[in-house]
């Protein structure tokens, strides 16, 4: 048993020693609702952080805008009532007691941090409303059964950082890996209040947890289409990623004949195309993107030598997507051999694929349902913290209508209305979670 988990067990025991008198649950808890002015003014508050002229944001994780806005959501997370602690990958964790020793806590949250230039509703829509439902359940006088814990994940963007550390997942090589911007977690962690010395003896079992429900916007365009208002999700992808290294040989862009290049831009070219053809050539669901592409030394005069860029598959099929990189890979190989160049696939920590918990989703629907609001079981071809924490213990999630599905973009916008609908879920949800036998 965890230290904490051990410390946890106390404070619960000595709530049990001096008994506090479980309150009886106020007949009227189906009729809480969250404060809808306050979570949409705190999105717009959190939008501050890393806000660019285009009107969206770029508060990447471990960056001066995700360190400060971190800063800021502990002094809500406080205001709310929750004990905050920073555990030691660097995910800020708050908490309330619960009133029954052996209860395992509920988890609900999300992230803050963002792609370059992304939106000011990904992960911050679940994480203000994960916030709002706890200031909610306190301002109630409600006491829980299950401790609460309200989670908000560091680094989600690239590759789950936060939620994989939770889970002790994340190797002192990981740790010790330069990342894409040529720094590693190991010494970027520390900016945002995390240890990587007390990493090796830190991550959360399977059955630790009751549960974890995350709040998000839909990023895709099923709901805005349909128009339903609360998406249940059913599965999440899996996403497996590359980064690739294509070389060739920079010469003179004058005086090298065309039958005697080496280009690695021409190679990259045809492997992009590749990947498009080979994902698209068979039916379903997956996806697949090159969405970096770096070409070295980059000048017009000079046969590019050397082409970084990124390969990324998803689907809710493990299996289809080891069967989709095995066609690139075997194409690549044919395409490097044409163009006399070579190619290093560097995969990076691969997100598994998760369902959700059937009886999560039913207490999902059935809140969503007596709010009055309409819901549609649907699979989340956006990755998400949610689907490590399935790991652990039953997960759901409550999607929101994202308007014309755009998403990573400055343009990402989901409606005031819909933040409300999508919080009262929440909170509905874990009232009932807390509640069940
Ligand atoms: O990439 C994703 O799917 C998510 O937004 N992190
Ligand atoms: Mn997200
Ligand atoms: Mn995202």
């Amino acid at each position: 048993m965890h230290r904490r988990e051990f410390v946890t067990s106390c404070l619960a025991l000595v709530g049990t020693a001096f008994r506090l008198p479980r309150l009886p649950l106020q007949a009227d808890w189906k009729s809480w609702r969250v404060n809808a002015a306050r979570v949409n003014r705190w999105l717009s508050e959190l939008s501050r952080f890393g806000k660019n002229s285009e009107g969206g944001v770029s508060r990447v994780g471990f960056s001066p805008a995700d360190v400060e806005a971190r800063q800021w959501v502990m002094g809500l997370m406080r205001e709310a009532g929750l004990e905050v602690e920073i555990d030691p990958v660097g995910n800020l964790i708050g908490r309330a007691a619960g009133s029954e020793a052996r209860a395992g806590p509920i988890l609900f949250g999300s992230h803050i941090d963002s792609v370059p230039n992304g939106g000011n509703y990904d992960g911050d829509v679940g994480s203000m409303g994960a916030i709002e439902a706890a200031a909610t359940l306190r301002e109630r006088g409600y006491r829980s059964r299950h401790p609460l814990w309200v989670t908000i994940w560091c680094d989600e963007e690239s590759g789950l950082t936060g939620s994989r550390g939770f889970l002790g997942e994340l190797s002192a090589e990981e740790l010790a890996r330069p990342g894409r911007d040529g720094l590693p977690l190991a010494e970027k962690i520390p900016r945002i209040g995390g240890d990587p010395a007390k990493m090796p003896l830190y991550g959360h079992q399977k059955g630790s947890i009751a549960a974890y429900v995350e709040l998000h916007i839909e990023q895709g365009g099923i709901l805005d289409r349909t128009g339903m208002t609360i998406g249940v999700v059913e599965g999440i992808v899996g996403i497996r990623s590359w980064d690739v290294t294509i070389t060739g040989f920079a010469n003179h862009a004058g005086t090298t004949p065309m039958n005697q290049r080496r280009n690695a831009l021409l190679a990259a070219s045809e492997l992009v195309l590749a990947v498009d053809r080979i994902v698209r050539a068979r039916p379903g669901r997956q996806v697949g993107t090159v969405g970096r592409l770096l070409v070295k030394p980059g000048a017009a005069n000079v046969i590019p030598g050397e082409v970084t860029l990124s390969i990324e598959l998803r689907d809710l099929s493990m299996e289809k997507l080891d069967t989709l990189w095995s066609q690139i890979h075997a194409e690549g190989e044919r395409i490097m051999s044409r163009h006399g160049t070579t190619w290093s696939p560097a995969p990076r920590p691969t997100n598994l694929a998760a369902l959700s918990d059937p009886a999560v989703r039913a207490v999902i629907t059935q809140a969503a349902q007596n709010l009055g609001l309409s819901t549609q079981i649907m699979p989340s071809g956006a990755g998400h913290d949610a689907q490590d924490l399935a790991r652990i213990g039953p997960m759901g999630m409550i999607f929101v209508p994202s308007v014309k599905g755009i998403s990573h973009s400055p343009q990402e916008f989901t409606r005031p209305e819909d933040v409300e609908n999508g919080a009262n879920t929440l909170l509905q949800t874990i009232l009932r979670l807390d509640q069940m036998p």
